[in-house]
């Protein structure tokens, strides 16, 4: 682990301004921050410091931090636009732009977990939407004593390592993300008719450039269905091999939550699953998670 004080690519002006304290955490793009508290307004250097870090760091952790759901909504804006969300709670209730992820109920009781399975298959967040997602925060209130851990696969990197021949058969393919096939795939309960009207399929580049670093990166999941226009056992057989191929370990960090760790990742290069690998009926999990717009994938 390498600690140092550094400032990222942006204006000059910043290098003196506001150098964040940053310590690298994995080869694959995972860094913590730290000397900032987030319930605070943040002054626009610190926030152009962060905003620079993400594009070195796709993966980046605050640890004791301690924000209310209106705090955690004024960090999250400094990064774009909030995403609301049109799925519904178990009481039929919209989502509220800060919602929270629970395992256990007021009482204790084990929530029905069948939607948060998805979870546990590599996927990166609203890639079902024509414009999906730019960074996700969670902010930990509650974790378990140990497990419950998040793994992110850098899809950079993976797309970086193959070869000039995979790289070649996969250029201008398109995948096609579905929320329906989502759910199939993840083996959870079917999509009702409402989420399948709202959640039309959409196709993206199966290898997709970052808007900010011009690198490519591989963008697929649990939510896509089938490659557009190619017979769907070689598209299976294909997403398959490309997933075995990112979920290796040289590509992935694996976050170990501590209470109070506010984490954000770019959803544009990184995918992402939680593990079960903790007592799920007996430790609660408790995280406030925004989601931030990002921008239709080329
Ligand atoms: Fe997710």
């Amino acid at each position: 682990m390498n600690t140092i004080r550094t400032t990222h690519s942006g204006e000059a002006t910043n290098l003196a301004a506001f150098p964040l304290a940053l310590t690298t955490l994995s080869g694959t793009g995972a860094a913590e921050i730290g000397d900032l508290n987030l319930s605070q307004p943040l002054e626009p250097l610190a926030v152009t410091a962060i905003r620079d870090a993400i594009m070195d760091f796709p993966f980046l952790v605050f640890r004791n931090q301690s924000m209310t759901k209106d705090q955690q909504a004024r960090f999250s804006e400094y990064f774009g636009e909030l995403e609301s969300h049109i799925g519904k709670l178990s009481d039929g209730t919209t989502f509220p732009i800060v919602h929270t992820l629970t395992n256990l109920d007021a009482a204790g009781n084990l929530i029905n977990m069948d939607v948060a399975k998805l979870n546990y298959f590599w996927h990166t967040d609203k890639s079902y939407y024509a414009i999906p997602a730019f960074v996700t925060i969670l902010h930990a209130l509650e974790v378990p004593p140990e497990g419950g851990d998040t793994q992110y696969a850098n899809a950079q990197l993976a797309y970086e390592a193959l070869s000039p021949e995979i790289k070649a058969r996969l250029t201008g393919l398109m995948a096609v993300h579905d929320w329906q096939a989502s759910r199939r795939n993840s083996g959870t309960s079917p999509a009702t008719n409402e989420q399948i009207r709202e959640r039309p399929p959409v196709s993206h580049p199966l290898v997709r450039t970052h808007p900010d670093t011009g690198k490519k990166a591989l963008y697929l999941g649990v939510h896509v269905s089938h490659i557009a226009g190619m017979p769907q056992a070689e598209g299976k057989a294909l997403l398959t091999q490309l997933t075995d191929h990112i979920g290796q370990d040289q590509f992935v960090y694996t976050h170990r939550w501590k209470q109070g760790d506010v984490v954000m990742w770019d959803n544009r290069c990184l995918l992402h699953r939680a593990l079960p690998n903790y007592e799920i009926a007996r430790h609660k999990r408790v995280l406030n998670r925004t989601v931030i717009v990002g921008a239709a994938p080329y």
